[in-house]
């Protein structure tokens, strides 16, 4: 039997490059799941792509009518939810120059819907025998980046929230953890280095120990495992799938010491 054979996966964000291979992976181990997300075009062709399986779902997420009547569709059409992934976020940030609105905005998008999601969803995860919710954090929790203030702090609040849902959802059964990737062949990277994949791995080299950028697949996998029978201790963790990156001090790759020789 599948690892996920007659479970239920939400999504959030899930139209995106990495949201689209978590939902491949999951419907690859038996899953069935529901994508919400705003991005319609994308949304409908990885649904129709993963066949009855799977379910889109036009959502914005941080209009709580349209969350809960997601949710609510996919335990209609479903019968059950057993997985949250929190994956949807803004990259809204200019730094010391955003705005009141530039925050409350990705603050909500990337923290505050989060919330909302895990509430309308718990009810449903508390029925499972396997309940499990995965929050998408970065390693930009942990390391200060200039120019960007919002994306970073969304992040390591995220963290945090994690820790927090864990401590008051596990007497529900409910196991709750969190991803931080590092640099992941994505959307974004792909825009910003012209689909340059050779060129996005050079850049990301010295500040990932296993010298690239990760693949979607392999976030996915790790999601996976979180969400599986496999991690039935784990919970309040956050998982680091950043290649390295974050075990990596300011030294980077080179011998430090021999410089105090020159
Ligand atoms: N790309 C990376 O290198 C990287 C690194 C570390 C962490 N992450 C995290 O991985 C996750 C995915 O990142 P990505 O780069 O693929 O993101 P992305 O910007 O490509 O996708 C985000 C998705 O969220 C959706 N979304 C945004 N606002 C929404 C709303 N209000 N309602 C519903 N959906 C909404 C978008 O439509 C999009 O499909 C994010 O949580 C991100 O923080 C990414």
């Amino acid at each position: 039997m599948s690892m996920f054979e007659n479970s239920v996966a939400v999504i959030t964000g899930g139209a995106t490059l990495i949201g689209a291979e978590l939902a491949k992976a999951f419907v690859a181990e038996g899953a069935r799941v529901a994508i919400l997300d705003l991005d319609a075009d994308n949304g409908a062709r990885l649904a129709d792509e993963l066949g009855p399986s799977a379910l889109f779902i036009e959502t914005d997420i941080t209009e709580d009518d349209q969350l809960k009547a997601a949710v609510e569709r996919t335990a209609e059409q479903f019968g059950q939810i057993d997985h949250l992934v929190n994956l949807a976020c803004s990259y809204i940030d200019e730094g010391v120059e955003s705005s009141r609105g530039d925050w409350l905005k990705a603050l909500d998008i990337n923290l505050v819907s989060a919330v909302m999601a895990a509430k309308l969803c718990r009810p449903f995860i508390q029925q499972s025998a396997a309940g499990a919710i995965v929050n998408f954090t970065s390693i930009s929790a942990q390391a200060a980046q200039t120019g960007r203030w919002i994306y970073p702090a969304s992040k390591a609040a995220m963290k945090h929230l994690t820790r927090s849902m864990a401590l008051d959802f596990a007497a529900d059964g409910i196991r709750v953890n969190s991803v931080s990737p590092g640099w992941t062949w994505s959307r974004v990277i792909g825009e910003v280095s012209g689909g340059d994949r050779e060129k996005a791995d050079r850049v990301a080299a010295p500040f990932h120990m296993l010298g690239r950028l990760g693949d979607a697949q392999e976030v996915a996998q790790v999601v996976l495992f979180l969400c599986s029978p496999k991690a039935s201790f784990v919970t309040g963790a956050d998982y680091a799938v950043d290649g390295g990156y974050s075990a990596l001090g300011p030294e980077q790759q080179e011998p430090a010491i021999p410089k105090l020789a020159e």
